[in-house]
Parts: C-alpha cells; structure tokens; sequence
C-alpha cells in the first residue's frame, strides 16, 4: 500500500493563458493497494463516499494509459481517493488524478519514466501543461510547449503572501471554457497580456507587488469566461476595495484567487457576499503557495 499526495493548482493567474501556474497548500490524496485481480475504487470527498464511473475516473484513465505505453496489463489495485479539491472549479483537480495515476503506475513497474516523461505523458492526457507542472514540482512554473515538449521554469512563490480562493457553486468544464475562446487576437492584446505576464513574472521574483492588480490583467480568456460566473466582475472589484493585492479567475474558472498580504478573512468575506447577491452560494478557503 502507498499514498500519493497532489496540491490543487491555479492557472493561468490572470494573463499567463496556458503558460502560468501556482501550486496551493490544498491536496487530494490517493491510497494504492494491490488486491486480487480486479480494480475498484472508492471516491470520497471531504471524507463523504461519493459515486463516480469508472471510465469517468482520470486516475482510473491514467493507469490504462501508462501500463498500455509499456504494454503491460493493469494489476488488481484499490485506489481510495480523498478529495478536498472540487471537481470543476478551475483548481487543476483532474490533474491530481492524472498524475497520481501515472505516479502510482511508475511506481508499481519499477520506475521506467523519469519526470519528465511523466510530464509529457500528463500533457498527452491533460491537454494544457500549467496545472500538471506545478502539480508535480509546486511553486510558480511558467511552461512552453516546444516540439510537443514540456520545458518549464520553476520559482518559489513568498508564502508570507496569502491567497484566498473563493468557489462558487458553478461547475465549469474545462473543455467547454476553452471552446468559447476566440482563436485570432489583436497584436495590441498580444502586447497587453506579454507586458503583464512578464510584469507578473517580475513582481513575484521581486517580491515587490506594487503593480500586482495591473500584473493580473488579462484579455485572452477572463472576459469570455467571466460571463459563466454571474457577478464575475463585482466580486473581484469587491476583493480590491478590501485591499486585495491582485485578483484573477483560477485556470478555466469557477473559482476566483486573490493574493493579499493583509485582511484576509475581509476580502474573502467580502467575495462571498458579493456572490449571494447574484444569488450564488460559494465557499472560501484562506491558502498559500506550495513550493
Ligand atoms: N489554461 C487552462 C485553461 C487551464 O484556461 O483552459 C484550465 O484549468
């Protein structure tokens, strides 16, 4: 028997549309345990048992896909997985599955893939690569695709800095949100979300969040996505008049993150009342990087 323990993850954080992600202090955890010939898993989420398909299971999907690459026949296994990050909320919870699902693998055919390997193999599953990475190394990554490859830079991100993540009671499929994106944009856009991405980039090196809410601006996927999240706007204008540092959709949404140094509990507050007057119930958790 063995665990595997993934941390949630936030992508895109404002104008890093599939290049930018942050790993939070927020986990799945998946117990293996080899049984007698058939597979069989237990889904529980917040310690609640809840049903889940087998073909709907990425750990599940995962597994075949890795002992198929070594053309190996899965072995009877029981997988128990502990969820405390929601499904469809933009906080990189099928990322967790992927990768305990190869991580697990790897271990029971004695460790063929390296991580890179194993990356590439998520990305092949996953279809973006700014959850997996930080999934895997924690910390701030910015990835790039190069020759259907994951190359990726690592930084540690202050955890003097708190990050409040808001979840609304709204389901967002990632495919789904991506499909509503435009596919051509201006070069004046282009320029917009390069200036902030790198003055992002900048700042958490720096430490120096000064210009952190103009950092977070985004005009590749947060305008189109922000008409699935009744009150999208209002609530992130309600986090910056309580103080909050910078504000953005977490990956592909429903959730919302915003960083903050002080007052944590107010913006978050805050955030959630703002919901309840679009008469959206959400919930919050107070969180840092997990580097
Ligand atoms: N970069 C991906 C997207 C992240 O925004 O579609 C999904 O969590």
């Amino acid at each position: 028997m063995f665990k595997i323990r993934i941390p949630a993850t936030s992508a895109n954080l404002g104008p890093g549309f599939d290049c930018f992600g942050l790993a939070l202090k927020i986990y799945n955890t998946f117990t293996f345990e080899t049984i007698p010939s058939y597979f069989e898993f237990i889904v529980q989420f917040k310690g609640k048992e809840i049903p889940i398909n087998q073909e709907d299971n990425l750990v599940y999907e995962a597994m075949k896909k890795t002992f198929e690459m070594f053309n190996k026949d899965i072995p009877g296994i029981r997988i128990t997985e502990e969820i405390n990050i929601p499904f469809s909320r933009g906080l990189g919870s099928s990322a967790t599955a992927i990768l305990a699902g190869i991580l697990a693998s790897n271990k029971i055919l004695d460790n063929p893939m390296n991580n890179e390997e194993i990356l590439d193999l998520a990305y092949k599953i996953e279809g973006h690569s700014d959850n997996i990475v930080p999934a895997l190394n924690g910390g701030f990554n910015i990835t790039i695709i190069e020759n259907n490859k994951i190359i990726f830079k690592k930084i540690s991100v202050d955890e003097s800095l708190k990050i409040i993540v808001v979840i609304p009671e709204i389901k967002i499929k990632t495919k789904e949100a991506r499909k509503i994106l435009p596919t051509e944009i201006t070069r004046e856009d282009a320029i917009f979300n390069l200036s902030r991405a790198s003055l992002l980039t900048a700042s958490l090196i720096t430490m120096d969040y000064s210009y952190l809410s103009l950092a977070f601006q985004d005009r590749l996927h947060q305008n189109y996505r922000a008409k699935l999240i009744p009150g999208f706007y209002d609530v992130v204008n309600s986090a910056y008049k309580e103080g909050s540092l910078g504000v953005a959709l977490s990956g592909s949404g429903s959730s919302i993150i915003a960083f903050s140094n002080s007052n944590e509990e107010n913006i978050a507050q805050s955030m959630i009342n703002t919901f309840s007057s679009f008469n959206v119930n959400s919930s919050y958790i107070i969180t840092t990087a997990d580097n």
